[in-house]
């Protein structure tokens, strides 16, 4: 079956398209069309977000890339069995303009809806494939790592469902890697940028620098992270030393998110014993942290699941891959209640145990063991 998928939930106007190939009840969901329109050339500016002029961006976009993706596919709308959109979280002003085009188009055509969570489609793109990459099996228990403009999230999927862990304490990953790139000069949306300088410091180690950035430390054990301490302190750098070279910062940058990435991990991995991580979300586009996090599952025995560089930033091929497991397990249901002309899109995420068991990976591994019996 064929699945369109849209993803509106922040700066990016996204439509794809997937086949459902999945052999054996291994998910594997192929790309047959995924268009990304970028918004940068708006945000650039501001050196961030403005809904308003997102959610404006996104109504203009919409009508024009779902037709350019069934045109890329050699599709039409007949060909379309079921439509997904990212219904959370978000923000508002952007997700309410996927959602109702989607509504619309599921109404118009009749096509059923479903609603996703734009966090298990970061996860979910470990089941996409193309002519390069083909779809991952995914062991459990396995941790995931989702790191993005607005997350910084742990979860573990185990028996009995997914489970939330940690998250960060103040600001995300991403959002300090795009603080830290406008404090340097550089352009927005920053972690690019910020990884394209720090390798113009290697073959650097933060034992060479001359200054010291913190990793925060919490009691007991407890897994969490935090990076407004590590903000702050290379604002406080950059001010003290206006010559410093900004290559230097932006390794040292770097190197410590991975540093506070990996603490966070190291805990939870001794104490949840897992087979597996997925490290997701845009900040997992970043080539040292990839290869950093790849060093510790090596160490530790861990098979490391990361989503080709394409698939990790916003797009709705993963929005398509989290649907369609979605659609694969409550079929049946979703045509029948007509559930998507009820959604809603809400800005924060739902965490309960109900919510994760519906948008986590359901119909997968342990998830569908349980679902037989
Ligand atoms: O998942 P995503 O595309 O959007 C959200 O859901 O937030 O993540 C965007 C974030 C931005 O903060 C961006 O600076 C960061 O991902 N990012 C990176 C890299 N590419 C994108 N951060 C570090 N290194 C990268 N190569
Ligand atoms: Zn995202």
């Amino acid at each position: 079956m064929n699945f369109l998928a849209i993803e509106t939930s922040c700066d990016e106007t996204a439509v794809a398209i997937l086949q459902d190939v999945s052999t054996n009840g291994r998910p594997a969901f192929r790309v047959l069309a995924n268009l990304v329109a970028s918004q940068d050339d708006i945000h650039q500016k501001f050196g961030g977000i403005v809904p308003e002029l997102a959610s404006r961006r996104h109504i203009e976009t919409l009508p024009v890339l779902v037709p350019k993706a069934l045109a890329q596919a050699g599709l039409s709308m007949a060909d379309i069995a079921g439509l997904g959109v990212t219904r959370e979280p978000g923000l508002m002003p952007a997700l309410w303009v996927g959602v109702s085009y989607a509504k619309g188009l599921s109404l118009a055509t009749q096509v059923p809806l479903v609603g996703v969570n734009h966090l298990a489609g970061h996860l979910a793109a470990v089941f996409l494939q193309d002519a390069e990459h083909p779809a991952m099996t995914l062991p459990w228990p396995h941790l995931s790592l989702i790191v993005s403009g607005g997350h910084t999230e742990l979860f573990l999927g185990e028996r009995g469902g997914y489970r939330h862990l940690a998250a960060t304490l103040d600001d995300a990953a991403g959002e300090a890697f795009d603080k830290v790139a406008k404090m340097l000069g550089l352009g927005y949306p920053g972690g690019r940028e910020i990884e394209k300088l720090a390798r113009t410091f290697a073959p650097g180690t933060l034992a060479d620098l001359p200054f010291k950035l913190p990793v925060p430390k919490f009691k007991n054990g407890k897994v969490a992270f935090s990076f407004s301490g590590l903000k702050t302190a290379v604002s406080l750098l950059i001010q003290k030393n206006p010559n410093i070279e900004k290559n230097a910062v932006a390794f040292a940058f770097q190197e410590t998110v991975l540093n506070i990435l990996a603490q966070g991990l190291e805990q939870a991995i001794a104490v949840y014993r897992p087979k597996a991580l997925i490290f997701a979300g845009g900040v997992a586009a970043n080539s040292r942290l990839r290869q950093g996090l790849a060093e510790i599952c090596q160490k530790r025995g861990l098979s490391l699941l990361v989503p080709p560089m394409a698939w990790c930033t916003d797009n709705a091929a993963m929005i398509g891959a989290a649907g369609l497991l979605k659609w694969r397990a409550a079929s049946r249901r979703i045509k029948k209640d007509k559930d998507g002309l009820r959604l809603k899109a809400q800005p924060q995420m739902d965490f309960s145990k109900q919510a994760l068991r519906e948008d986590f990976f359901p119909g997968v591994g342990v998830n569908a063991r349980q679902k037989k019996k």
